[in-house]
């Protein structure tokens, strides 16, 4: 931990609902997609004795780390990671973990990289403006806003941050130019757009953006939630714990599409994609934390999580291909049961 941290620990945010959203049960299989301090995947290890085993995933090291020591009494049934969740199906693959009955992605970045000095994440400490989740990515906050253009800054504050003062922001960065730490950077913001009372500190949204932009938070969301869903079982749960509104859109529009039999333009008179859907919503409303989590968490206060669980394609119409789909649905249901895999391969050859 970084040595002048007030609170380096980090609290799992909606633990119990995210533990009910998952429907952990004894002897499941999980993936933690976002390890961190190993919260969540605590309580799910909890939850899912006896024999349950969980695959923990982390950008991190020093998060990998952090986990180890705290999931020690569940080191028989844990395997942690040190990768990026983009290429979950890879490390699926690599270890056979696969099906799973739930996958969690808890997104951003954790209380304890926060905190850490010389991560480059805060604008509290001065630091170098790293703020890569993983030392093995080349690109730092300090590359893109000492090389980037004017106008690409301000395009990057923008989409990323939501900021509404993009320009005035990119014009001081560009004139101070080199940015030499968070505090510099951090100073910079609120020299160009001024402090307002009781609102977030100016260099909020501008932190956010490059820190998406150094992680590519959004592209590798959309890549992990994509390979998700093929990796779990039969009423499997994906659940997605997001922090703002461009994580959330993502999660939420994925969700909505892959529980929809058809994505074609409304205007399509007849179906022309042939889309299934995979995954039935358990939850309509996004679930947010309560008011007592809030005060006693206040970082928990932007959370919404969301929920989804595998379903068999349903079709109307039984062609060989559909028939094939179930089939190989029925076998993801089968889990890891040889002899019930062996009395199914012989339905299959016989079908
Ligand atoms: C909010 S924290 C998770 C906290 C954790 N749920 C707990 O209870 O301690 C998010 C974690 O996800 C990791 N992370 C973010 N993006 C990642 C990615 N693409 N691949 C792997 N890990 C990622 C970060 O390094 C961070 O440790």
């Amino acid at each position: 931990m970084g040595s002048s941290t007030p609170n380096p620990s980090h609290i799992p945010v909606m633990l119990q609902e995210t533990v009910k959203a998952l429907a952990v049960q004894p002897g499941g299989r999980y993936i933690d997609c976002t390890l961190g301090g190993g919260g969540h995947a605590l309580a799910i290890l909890e939850h899912s004795l006896p024999g349950g085993q969980l695959l923990g995933i982390d950008a991190d090291p020093e998060a990998i780390k952090v986990a180890r020591t705290s999931l020690e009494a569940y080191s028989s049934s844990t395997l942690l990671v040190n990768e990026n969740f983009a290429n979950l199906q890879a490390i699926c693959i690599k270890y056979d973990f696969f099906p799973v009955h739930g996958i969690l992605f808890d997104l951003g970045l954790s209380s304890l990289q926060l905190n850490r000095n010389g991560r480059g994440f805060s604008f509290q400490h001065d630091a170098p403006l790293d703020m890569r989740f993983s030392p093995s990515q080349e690109v730092t906050a300090a590359d893109i806003v000492n090389t980037s253009s004017e106008a690409e800054l301000a395009h990057l504050i923008r989409t990323y941050g939501e900021e509404g003062y993009s320009h005035r922001i990119a014009r001081h960065i560009v004139k101070e130019r080199p940015m030499k730490s968070t505090l510099h950077l951090a100073r910079t913001i609120e020299r160009a757009i001024g402090r307002r009372r009781g609102k977030l500190h100016p260099a909020t949204k501008t932190f956010q953006a490059l820190r998406i932009m150094v992680n590519r938070e959004l592209e590798n969301l959309e890549a992990g939630l994509k390979q998700a869903v093929d990796l779990l079982g039969f009423e499997g749960r994906l659940v997605v714990i997001s922090y703002h509104s461009l994580e959330d859109r993502i999660v939420k529009q994925f969700m909505q599409q892959e529980a929809k039999n058809c994505i074609c333009p409304l205007d399509t008179p007849v179906c022309v994609c042939g889309h299934k859907a995979r995954l039935r919503l358990i939850n309509k409303r996004v679930i947010t934390p309560s008011l007592s989590e809030i005060q006693h968490n206040p970082r928990s206060r932007s959370a919404k999580l969301r929920a989804a669980e595998r379903i068999v394609i349903q079709d109307d119409c039984c062609g060989s291909a559909e028939v094939e789909s179930f089939l190989a649905e029925v076998k993801a249901r089968a889990w890891r049961r040889p002899a019930l895999l062996k009395k199914l391969e012989l339905v299959f050859s016989t079908a």
